[in-house]
């Protein structure tokens, strides 16, 4: 077999985002973009002397992930790698399956072919992941380190053999991820009770969104749970998902959230293109990602893998502080991290945490190095089997004894990014303390800084942060995984303990903060009258 280097010129627009190397899927398909973006990971991980024997490459299914697999292969063996193990044939799967592989086969590494929560097909996202040997997504310390590298390769390696024969190589090796994912979920919750759950006649929906959980659902909630067939909606995996745009939120799944609110099932659950995200539903009732990161704390010891306590949990900053109310009641300590996954991956592998969550529909715990969609609505079955109350009873009994925290998310994507450029630089400098804007003060605000408590590595200028007098809590950032223009992102908390206004709409509730917000960011102003494309 005979390595060749292939000659290439680089591209300067490879600078991996909050999750990997994300672009439209016809930038994506220009002469060598993956290749280059493969070879300069490799190169890195090589150049920081990591060992790299085994590597794992799977995805989402998404196009054109499978047709891009032989040449990643040919890059992977011809870079010395010894072991490249393929996670499903069509390289279907989700997210926290693969991760769940390299930390289970003690891979040194792997790439994850996925745009996420975007549209998926030819005229859709595309996008490819670093993962690091811990099965979680590559520091920052990394992905800037690939970023230097792909401006200046000029050729990569790979070998003289044809696709179909890369495919076959003695180092190619492919698993069955559900099975193996499949298993540990077994083994961290409490499958008998769920199932006693399904006996009693509960009902249940999971909406895979014709995208990667819907094999994996169906092995775990129909066979080995007993939850019916047709409970497992849009559960074949496509290339393009259908059309649909695989973001499980009330703006994206809004059908499925629709007939939710219209007593479709008790519990009905969704997760994205390569499901690590979910959102939760029960009937009629809407559960905020942060008051589920709340839930799951405040209910952990009903999980067999949890049974013996935790020894802290984390949010990202932008994720409300409900959280914070029932962990500290139980004595334990909540980080805050900026936005990525990536940024829990040193407090898990230290053992600081052992669950953690993100205002973005995502959760996990210590057991993997990403969140897990699957994992997250198993925890749900797991603590509305022990408690036998509703998914509403639940999340209105932990309002009662803590209070409610009102909270929005706002995101404008896809606005010109000269002018979201020039708004982010002005926030960063901007001097508002004291500054009064009709009914509202404001009493501090601050640019968000973090120092990893672990490993100690600095990221700045995580998102600004502005707080009122009377303790609204305002987060503005801009977002690391649009393909197109900019997306701002608006985050709005504010806590309540006058149980009359309980049943209001966070929408409702918190209208006129969203005009204060809108008029410090001079919104209108700047963007001409904009409208938020997205609000959950
Ligand atoms: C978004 C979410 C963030 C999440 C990321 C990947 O990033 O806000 O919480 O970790 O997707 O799923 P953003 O587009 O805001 O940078
Ligand atoms: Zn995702």
């Amino acid at each position: 077999m005979e390595i060749i280097k292939v000659q290439t010129t680089s591209f300067d627009n490879q600078k991996p985002g909050t999750g990997g190397l994300r672009k439209q899927t016809k930038v994506f398909m220009q002469k060598n973009f993956l290749e280059n973006f493969v070879q300069a990971s490799i190169s890195v991980r090589k150049n920081n002397g990591d060992k790299l024997e085994s590597w794992v490459v799977g995805g989402d299914g998404r196009y054109p992930g499978v047709l891009v697999l032989p040449s990643i292969i040919k890059i992977l063996v011809a870079n010395g790698i010894k072991k490249v193990l393929v996670v499903g044939r069509e390289l279907i799967a989700p997210t926290p399956a693969i991760s769940n592989v390299i930390k289970k086969y003690n891979a040194d590494g792997g790439f994850i072919l996925s745009a996420s929560h975007n549209p998926g097909g030819e005229n859709g996202d595309f996008g490819i992941k670093v993962e690091m040997a811990n099965g979680g997504g590559a520091p920052e310390s990394v992905t800037n380190a690939i970023f230097e590298e792909t401006k200046k390769i000029s050729f990569y390696n790979s070998l003289n053999i044809t696709d179909e024969e890369a495919l076959k190589l003695a180092e190619v090796e492919y698993l069955d991820p559900i099975k193996d994912y499949a298993d540990l979920m077994e083994s961290m919750f409490d499958f008998d009770a769920i199932k006693k759950w399904f006996d009693a006649g509960h009902t249940f929906r999971f909406n895979a969104m014709n995208a990667s959980t819907g094999p994996t659902a169906i092995e775990i909630f129909v066979n080995r749970l007993g939850a019916k067939r047709e409970w497992i909606l849009n559960s074949v995996p496509q290339p393009d998902f259908g059309g649909v745009h695989p973001e499980p939120n009330p703006t994206y799944a809004k059908d499925f959230y629709d007939a939710m609110m219209n007593g479709l099932a008790e519990f009905g659950c969704a997760c994205d293109g390569d499901g690590d995200r979910n959102m939760i539903l029960g009937d009629g009732f809407y559960v905020i990602p942060s008051d589920c990161l709340a839930i799951m704390t405040k209910y952990h010891k009903f999980i067999p893998y949890y049974a013996n306590g935790l020894s802290g949990v984390a949010r990202s900053i932008p994720t409300s502080s409900s959280v914070d109310k029932v962990a500290h009641k139980m004595g334990l300590d909540v980080y805050n991290t900026p936005t990525g996954w990536k940024f829990f991956a040193s407090l898990l592998d230290a053992g600081k945490i052992n669950l953690c969550g993100e205002e973005s529909f995502g959760q996990g715990g210590d057991y993997i190095r990403e969140k897990d969609g699957i994992f997250a609505i198993l925890f749900w079955l797991n603590i509305l089997a022990k408690t036998g109350k509703s998914v509403e009873e639940l999340v209105r009994e932990m309002w009662r004894e803590n209070g409610r925290i009102f909270y929005s998310q706002y995101s404008y994507e896809g606005v010109d990014k000269e002018i979201a450029n020039k708004l982010w630089s002005d926030m960063l400098t901007a001097n508002i303390d004291g500054k009064v804007y009709g009914k509202y003060e404001i009493s501090k605000k601050e640019v968000f800084d973090y120092i990893d408590p672990v490993s100690h590595e600095e990221s700045k200028a995580q998102g600004v942060q502005i707080f009122t007098k009377d303790n609204i809590r305002i987060f503005f950032r801009l977002s690391g995984t649009g393909t197109v223009g900019a997306t701002l992102r608006l985050y709005i908390e504010k806590f309540e303990d006058d149980e009359t206004k309980f049943s209001m709409s966070a929408r409702e509730y918190l209208k006129d903060v969203y005009t204060l917000v809108s008029d410090i960011l001079e919104l209108n102003k700047r963007f001409g009258n904009i409208e938020p494309s997205a609000i959950n």
